[in-house]
């Protein structure tokens, strides 16, 4: 039988550039305390957040998306011609259609090209890069522009202080290329269906939903496994591992998984990210985000193994080792 013609891929993947946008207006917990009955002691205790970042009523998700993509485009040394395609995670769009990454290319400068959003909410970022990887090493894309971004302040109820404390909005980008040596390890990924009650949006009239404590259980429960699952499946020993960038959910879950990674021989010395205290909680938009902050903060240099994992609503996870660029 012959064999249909398809391209040829790459020896590997690897994170080309990054870059991240947010908006401009910083609201701290003692904004919000003005409009809910919450303090800001609650917040930093029980969730880490100082400040956050909220998108005016006229920024779109869209816009984010464009500033934070562009920067990765430019930080990898390309033109917007020479990204073969791309990927919006995210999961606050306005509305279902149409969808935010053929605008997101167009904008770029991306002409033609494929173009589509994922949602796996908060691991949403990881399942993109997953994805980005595989479409390189099997020449499907050349380079593939892979963004998160979230405009949660559109779905969530600002005077819900279980919500409202947490969930902010912002981008962040990267763009994933060919080379000769995998720098995108192979994804530790899944799902939970069965427990997705713990975060919803129940229609398109509501807000964000979350058992707090339930979401907080699994996510100190479940996720360290997989962290160390996508070491393993690297070919890597934890104490290779430079940075620990997880999904900014709450600074508790971060010190709590990074703990257990320490306990399986995570190297004291190992950078964790903590973006959450002035990002807040960003879904699908955190991990880069907390990236190219950690790089202009100089926290991490090129070269660096990091350690990347998502998780949230779905239930959906996802996590993979990649070098820095
Ligand atoms: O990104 C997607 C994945 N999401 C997550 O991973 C989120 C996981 N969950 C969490 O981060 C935490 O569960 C929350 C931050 C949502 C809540 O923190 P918690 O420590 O689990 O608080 P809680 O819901 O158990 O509430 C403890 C107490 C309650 O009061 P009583 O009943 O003990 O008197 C709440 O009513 O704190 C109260 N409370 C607050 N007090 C001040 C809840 N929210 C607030 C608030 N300010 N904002």
């Amino acid at each position: 039988m012959t064999s249909f013609a398809v391209p040829t891929g790459s020896p590997g993947a690897r994170i080309l550039g990054i870059g991240s946008y947010q908006p401009e207006t910083i609201v701290s917990n003692h904004d919000l305390a003005r409009t809910m009955d919450t303090s800001d002691q609650w917040i930093r205790e029980r969730v880490g957040i100082v400040n956050r970042r909220f998108a005016k009523p006229d920024e779109k998700l869209v816009d984010m998306a464009v500033e934070a993509g562009a920067k990765a485009v430019a930080d990898a040394g390309l033109a917007p011609t020479d990204i073969g395609a791309v990927l919006v995670a995210t999961c606050t769009m306005p509305s279902q259609i149409p969808n935010a990454a053929a605008q997101v290319a167009d904008r770029i400068g991306v002409t033609g090209a494929p173009a589509f959003d994922l949602n796996a909410a908060c691991a949403g970022f990881c399942y993109a890069l997953a994805m980005a990887s595989d479409l390189v090493r099997a020449g499907t894309a050349r380079h593939v522009l892979v963004i998160g971004a979230e405009k949660l302040t559109d779905w969530v109820d600002p005077v819900d202080r279980s919500t409202a404390i947490i969930f902010a909005d912002g981008a962040g980008a990267a763009v994933v290329g060919p080379s000769d040596t995998a720098a995108i390890g192979a994804v530790a990924w899944g799902s939970a269906g069965d427990l997705v009650d713990m975060i919803q949006i129940p229609d398109r009239h509501s807000f964000v939903h979350q058992e707090g404590q339930s979401v907080f259980r699994w996510a100190t429960t479940q996720i360290a496994p997989i962290a160390l699952r996508a070491v393993e499946l690297a070919g890597i020993e934890v104490s290779d591992v430079d940075v620990f960038v997880p999904h900014q959910a709450n600074l508790r879950i971060v010190e709590a998984i990074a703990k257990r990674l320490h306990a399986k021989g995570a190297r004291e010395d190992l950078v964790i990210a903590r973006d959450i205290v002035d990002s807040g909680n960003t879904s699908s938009a955190s991990i880069p985000l907390a990236l190219d902050h950690m790089r202009a903060a100089g926290e991490v240099r090129s070269g660096d193994v990091a350690l990347l994992v998502g998780f949230g609503a779905g239930l959906s996870y996802a996590g993979q080792v990649v070098r820095l660029p």
